[in-house]
């Protein structure tokens, strides 16, 4: 086990997207991040483009960990397996002792457009086993971790959706296992607090990375047309989740929704 002042956070899948931005700004703001997801090399790139903006230096650092050195490491994982959610918490274990935060992010749209009455059962099975297996399982092992551990507590932080609230045409398994995962916030939240386990959901809209791009061509919409949607840069969410980190485990932010301003959920379209 490596003595190291710093927090240790976990990022299930760290090799893309929200995924990326979150382990590179708590790499950045002197965290310690175990960078998880299915493609290694995804993963060393994460690595490899946090250890390049530290290089360059931050000096608009704030975050509590700024100018301490935070390292990463990447674990192989496939969220939806037991044995490999077990194997990753274990390397948390083993290499910091203690674990902090577990940003529970790993998550599939599956496929898209497809009618609710023709949706495969394997696909169904797909997304739920991603989305809410896969965050089960983290959440679990990252709770484990966090009642033993002394000092006792920790933080998970659950990327849920707008579609946690409301779906779009076509998308039943994911907007079911966005809903589910309210509920998984909901109870960690509950179950944690005789342990100083607080547990907070983020609830993202149109955040521009791979799953929202075809939100620049031209998306479905609930009245049947096909319309281009404004997206926001993914720093923006990564700020908000390092701060909802960030707070003492006295506070936690229960739900925050950021989305892209003028993307079409307050109000009809
Ligand atoms: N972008 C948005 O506007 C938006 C809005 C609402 C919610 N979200 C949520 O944000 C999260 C990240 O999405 P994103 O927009 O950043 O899209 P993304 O770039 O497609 O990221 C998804 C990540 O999840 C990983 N992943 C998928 N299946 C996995 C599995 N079985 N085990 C481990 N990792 C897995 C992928 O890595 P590998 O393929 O290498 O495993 C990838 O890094 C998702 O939960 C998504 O639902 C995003």
């Amino acid at each position: 086990m490596e003595a190291n002042a710093t927090k240790i956070a976990v990022v299930t899948g760290a090799g893309s997207g929200i995924g990326r931005a979150v382990a590179v700004e708590l790499l950045r703001t002197g965290w310690s991040v175990v960078l998880a997801g299915r493609r290694a090399e995804r993963l060393e790139e994460t690595a490899a483009l946090a250890r390049a903006v530290l290089a360059e230096g931050s000096p608009g650092d704030t975050g509590e960990g700024a100018g301490k050195d935070g390292t990463s490491s990447c674990v192989r994982t496939d969220v939806s397996r037991p044995d490999e959610v077990a194997a990753l918490f274990a390397a948390v274990r083993e290499r910091f002792g203690r674990l902090d935060l577990l940003f529970n992010n790993a998550g599939t749209f599956g496929p898209g457009g497809v009618p609710f009455e023709e949706l495969p059962y394997d696909a169904w099975r797909h997304v739920v086993g991603t989305n809410l297996d896969g965050a089960f399982l983290c959440a679990q092992a990252a709770y484990r971790q966090m009642k033993e551990q002394d000092p006792q507590g920790g933080r998970i932080i659950n990327n849920g959706s707008i579609s946690a609230h409301a779906p779009r045409p076509h998308s039943v398994a994911y907007t079911a296992t966005k809903h589910a995962l309210t509920g998984l916030t909901k109870s960690l939240s509950l179950d944690g607090r005789p342990y100083r386990i607080a547990c907070g959901q983020i609830d993202i809209g149109n955040a521009a990375t791979d799953m929202t791009e075809r939100m620049r061509s031209g998306v479905l919409q609930a009245n049947g047309e096909v319309a281009v949607e404004p997206v926001m840069d993914v720093a923006d969410v990564a700020r908000t989740v390092r701060h909802m980190a960030e707070l003492p485990l006295e506070a936690n932010v229960q739900f925050a929704t950021v989305l892209a301003s003028a993307m079409p959920f307050v109000g009809r379209g």
